[in-house]
């Protein structure tokens, strides 16, 4: 693709084929640009992983990264972020990784069919593709297939936009989807991709147990009333929980982790947890994102990735 922004934009194909390519990359291969390639990273929104995994899988691909910050740019003085994204393209930049607040901010975008790519590193509570396909890339690494495995997605699913790009691909590739959580933070919306089970139900049956982190910051007025220690009990990974889990299952969780509420502290290092595995993922799968941009545009010569 020319432009990544949504799970939708993803076969069933085309996510297997990342995985391979990201692999390989694993294994140490690189690629040759056919030229000095730019990229920039605009994030609107706070982030540690995206950003940084982002910016170490173009560097581990050849590109030069050009620095953006939104607090000392002209978006500050009222520039659009389409009139920010055609300066860059005037400038020389070739893809775009993109994180805002606002959900489909890419429409507009994607609509003025510039050539510079956008990469979409997370939209309001809409998508969050890079990380849809780290997470693809790591069940796979763990399982071999997504057919018939139990999913469960557990917590803040109203706010998250991981949950909406996972319930989506996940059930595309033939996964079996539930959601546990306050009851109130699953709508209707959720229903053609899972049924609602509790976090007990859930820590018997799950082959995958995908924790989202509680996004306080988006909680509102519902904040004033959240008791941390009381979420934990009633819809956290405690201790006891996790004692139950399948010996085959994992944890799971996007990050930053909430230590305490949506997870026991102590069991994110443990062995039946890739929290960490998942960060390590994402700069490969990135990779392999970047390196189908680019071959699209013509940045990358398509045999170097032939078969894959
Ligand atoms: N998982 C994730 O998107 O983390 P960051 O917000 O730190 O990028």
């Amino acid at each position: 693709q020319h432009d990544l922004v949504s799970v939708s934009d993803l076969s069933e194909a085309d996510v297997l084929h990342k995985i391979r390519l990201a692999q390989l990359f694993q294994a140490g291969k690189t690629v040759r640009l056919q030229r000095p390639t730019f990229a920039m990273n605009l994030f609107f929104e706070n982030s540690t992983r995206t950003h940084t995994s982002f910016e170490m899988a173009e560097r581990k691909l050849g590109m030069q990264v050009l620095q953006f910050v939104a607090d000392g740019s002209s978006v500050t003085k009222g520039e659009t972020l389409g009139d920010t994204i055609k300066t860059i393209q005037a400038i020389g930049v070739d893809v775009a990784v993109i994180r805002h607040p606002e959900n489909e901010y890419y429409q507009s975008l994607l609509a003025d069919d510039l050539d510079i790519s956008i990469v979409n590193g997370g939209d309001g509570s809409g998508q969050h593709p890079s990380q849809s396909l780290l997470d693809m890339m790591t069940i796979y690494q763990e399982f071999g297939t997504f057919k018939d495995l139990n999913i469960t997605i557990v917590g803040d699913l109203n706010h998250s936009r991981v949950a909406r790009s996972n319930m989506a691909l996940l059930t595309r590739l033939g996964a079996h989807v539930s959601f546990a959580g306050p009851e109130q933070w699953y709508n209707a919306e959720f229903e053609q991709y899972g049924n609602y089970t509790t976090i007990d139900e859930a820590a018997e049956n799950a082959d995958v147990m995908m924790l989202l982190r509680v996004q306080k910051e988006r909680l509102g007025t519902e904040l004033r009333d959240f008791d941390e220690a009381s979420y934990h009990q009633k819809f956290g990974l405690t201790k006891e929980r996790y004692a139950r889990l399948k010996p085959t299952a994992i944890i799971m969780h996007p990050a930053p982790v909430n230590r305490g509420i949506e997870i026991d502290s102590s069991l994110v290092e443990k062995p039946q947890s890739r929290i960490f595995k998942q960060m390590e993922n994402g700069v490969f799968i990135r990779m392999a994102i970047l390196t189908d941009v680019l071959v699209v545009k013509g940045l990358i010569n398509p045999a170097e990735i032939k078969g894959e």
